[in-house]
């Protein structure tokens, strides 16, 4: 059996359909005061699969905590989250003195209340694992770099992968293995939210068509940063692929204004751009932890 909620309902009922599980939406009432009330199906499966896509976190989290003391109490003896973008992963450390290390306390939280997590390129840039992050026996990451990779060399011939940063260099050295491609990784320094200095690496970029990957894009002008650089440096074409489409208010003109043709997207998070459809890799994923 898969719950999901209905601002996620199309990404839900493909995963469902693909893994041959029975789906049901959770009511949910909100109330003036911005409380929630959740309605679940009073009988649930032993084996229950949680669909919910974690962009926008703070209140899914709240949801998240009442479904699955819920679930526990109708009968779920297992309980399984399919989150495709799981939040609070890029808080690893504690930059400052006085931070709180999100990655770990919102991993522990998950892992009480689940058995086994599912997601896709969270952002793991300073841990290995996403166990270490989210200690449960069951901790399984899925990329989207793969599929990307494959809609990529049909769209371009022989592009030039480039990652904006260190932390894309797991998943654009993936993409070009995949194809035999040429890749490299830019440097990046942050100041700020929306402050990024980006340094190319030392590579032959005249002439080349151009793919920009990373696993996230927010406000992008990590992106943006990196297609000024590269339209400089002479390239033929830019392009973008991420598996996460966050894209706030304005990061798709900043990009496209960065001289970014093409963008395309995994539906980890429903978006325009999305191309790329998760749901096959996911359904395969449950399954083979069923079977095992
Ligand atoms: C951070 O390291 C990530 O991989 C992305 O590069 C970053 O989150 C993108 O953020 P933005 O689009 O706001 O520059």
């Amino acid at each position: 059996m898969l719950l999901y909620f209905q601002d996620q309902a199309g990404a839900a009922r493909a995963l469902a359909n693909a893994a041959g599980l029975a789906c049901h939406c959770v009511d949910v009432h909100r109330f003036p005061d911005g409380e929630v009330k959740l309605r679940l199906p009073h009988q649930l499966s032993a084996r229950v699969t949680v669909f919910r896509s974690l962009h926008h976190p703070n209140e899914k989290l709240v949801e998240l905590l009442l479904l699955a003391r819920t679930a526990r109490t109708l009968g779920a003896v297992h309980l399984t989250l399919v989150a495709p973008y799981l939040a609070y992963m890029r808080q690893d450390m504690a930059f400052m003195p006085g931070e709180a290390v999100s990655q770990r306390i919102i991993g522990a939280f998950l892992a009480s209340l689940f058995d086994a997590v599912i997601t896709v390129d969270p952002h793991l840039h300073r841990v290995a694992t996403l166990a270490e992050a989210m200690p449960m026996e069951h901790a399984i990451v899925l990329t989207g770099a793969a599929p990307l990779s494959d809609l990529v060399v049909k769209l371009k011939d022989r592009p030039l992968l480039i990652g904006p940063d260190e932390e894309s260099g797991q998943w654009v050295a993936l993409a070009a293995d995949r194809h035999g491609l040429d890749f490299a990784v830019c440097r990046k320094v942050r100041s700020g939210d929306r402050d990024v200095a980006v340094a190319l690496p030392d590579v032959q970029v005249s002439g080349r068509a151009v793919v920009i990957m990373d696993d996230v894009a927010s406000t992008g002008n990590t992106l943006a940063a990196a297609a000024r650089l590269l339209h400089s440096a002479g390239a033929v074409s830019i392009d973008a692929a991420v598996t996460h489409a966050l894209f706030d208010n304005g990061a798709i003109d900043t990009i496209r204004s960065a001289g970014v043709g093409q963008i395309w997207s995994t539906d980890c998070i429903a978006h325009a751009t999305n191309t790329v459809s998760m749901a096959p890799l996911i359904a395969q994923a449950l399954t083979e932890m069923f079977a095992n």
